[in-house]
């Protein structure tokens, strides 16, 4: 099949410039599980589908399918439609697009594969809606926690209530799942989110694994006092615990540098929150990452002591919930030499690296070998809306994708 990786790229930037045009927000982009804009988004990509010559259905989480071919074994890409609040345009649509414009090319010669193609955008990679994640890939894998119907987002609307104004209905979802004989592999291309490809000079890497991430609620309860006339020594702050509960984090999880571990507090709200009142309570959110579950199970286990050490110190109260946790997987090692091959073929050098970002592979991998693409991003920069990929090294790796396709051969 003749490839011409410029005009993949141009293509591949004209959709994800649409895309990026649907939000809930004027002047940043915010594109939420379920929200009417997951609707827009997906309705577009819909139209794509089709004009690919890609039959469209759309399961009972609203991932998208672009479907080619009918052997019962299915080749699945994809990535996500939803995004951060304040999202790049790249991070999600990438990887959809790539798969429609990939698959294109086989579908409009109505190739003979030894599998069928499904393309699947994904609606909930982010977690940006509900204090859950990776619902739609999770129902795909067969794996989806029917126990996160009930969690509400930040207006009180559970997931459950989501899904039947989307139009749907949770008896569905086990409908969903692929039979683990059906899915023969499933790869996605992302921008990497990270720093090193630009560094090596390289457009394109293969992913080795992808993080486990262990996610926690901590509440801690003080009490409530004039911020004039209580003493120092006579306060029970609970942001001033909460603070140092934060310097803790780094500590244990610099304990582990050698693993590359990551740590990060990325939500903390105070109440009642006024300037002359000392905070009764605080509740913020860690985010820990690890190549190794072992290492990051040990980490949150340590820091559960030092944060319930703190509050006893400091005469205050706290509770801990571990909201999410996603194990590590490993990449196929078959698919990433796949992989790697058909980016030595297009003249560059298949630089292997591991993903600090989840993604919806990690969960496609509980289902069938799954592989990842990375495509180099500009300054390492995402979840910012500075993030840029160039339409050269997108097209790079449509192309590197359009020979997978053709090189793919089911065990
Ligand atoms: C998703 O992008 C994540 O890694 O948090
Ligand atoms: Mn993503
Ligand atoms: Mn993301």
């Amino acid at each position: 099949m003749p490839l011409d990786p410029e005009a993949l790229g141009a293509r591949a930037y004209a959709m994800i410039a649409e895309l990026a045009t649907i939000s809930a927000e004027p002047d940043r982009l915010v594109r939420l599980f379920l929200s009417p804009e997951h609707r827009r988004a997906a309705d577009l990509v819909a139209t794509w589908m089709q004009a690919a010559g890609l039959a469209v259905s759309e399961d009972a989480l609203g991932t998208l399918r672009g479907g080619f071919g009918s052997s019962r074994r299915r080749l699945l890409i994809g990535s996500h439609l939803d995004s951060v609040i304040d999202a790049g345009k790249y991070d999600g649509p990438l990887g959809v697009i790539a798969g429609i414009l990939a698959a294109e090319p086989f579908a409009r010669a109505k190739a003979k594969l030894p599998v069928g193609i499904d393309v699947l955008a994904f609606g909930d990679e982010e977690g940006s809606r509900f204090p859950a994640t990776m619902a739609s890939s999770s129902a795909c894998a067969g794996v989806f926690d029917h126990d996160t119907l009930p969690l509400a987002d930040a207006g009180g609307v559970t997931l459950a209530q989501a899904l039947r104004v989307y139009g749907k209905s949770p008896r569905d979802i086990a409908a969903a799942a692929y039979r683990p004989q059906d899915a023969a592999a499933f790869v996605e291309v992302h921008i990497e989110q990270g720093p090193v490809l630009e560094q090596k000079g390289e457009p394109l890497g293969i992913v080795t694994g992808i993080v486990g991430q262990s996610r926690l609620r901590v509440t801690v309860s003080g009490e409530a006092g004039h911020a004039g006339t209580v003493p120092m020594h006579m306060r029970r702050d609970a942001y001033a615990g909460a603070a140092e509960m934060a310097l803790a984090l780094e500590k244990v999880v610099r304990a582990h540098r050698d693993d590359g571990m990551v740590g990060t507090i990325g939500q903390i709200a105070v109440a009642p929150g006024a300037v002359n009142i000392i905070p009764s309570r605080a509740v913020f959110t860690v985010d820990l990452r690890s190549l190794t579950d072992r290492q990051r199970r040990f980490a949150v286990e340590r820091y559960q002591d030092e944060a319930r050490r703190i509050a006893t110190a400091r005469g205050l109260g706290v509770e801990i919930e571990n909201f999410h946790e996603i194990a590590t997987a490993e990449c196929a090692p078959g698919l990433q030499d796949l992989l790697a091959g058909c980016v030595g073929e297009l003249g560059h050098d298949p630089v292997r690296l591991p993903s600090g970002a989840g993604h919806d592979a990690q969960v496609m991998a509980q289902l069938c070998p799954s592989a990842m693409l990375f495509v180099r991003c500009r300054g390492g920069i995402s979840h910012n809306p500075a993030e840029f990929a160039s339409v050269s090294d997108m097209g790079l790796a449509i192309a590197a994708l359009i020979r997978f396709i053709e090189r793919f051969q089911p065990n």
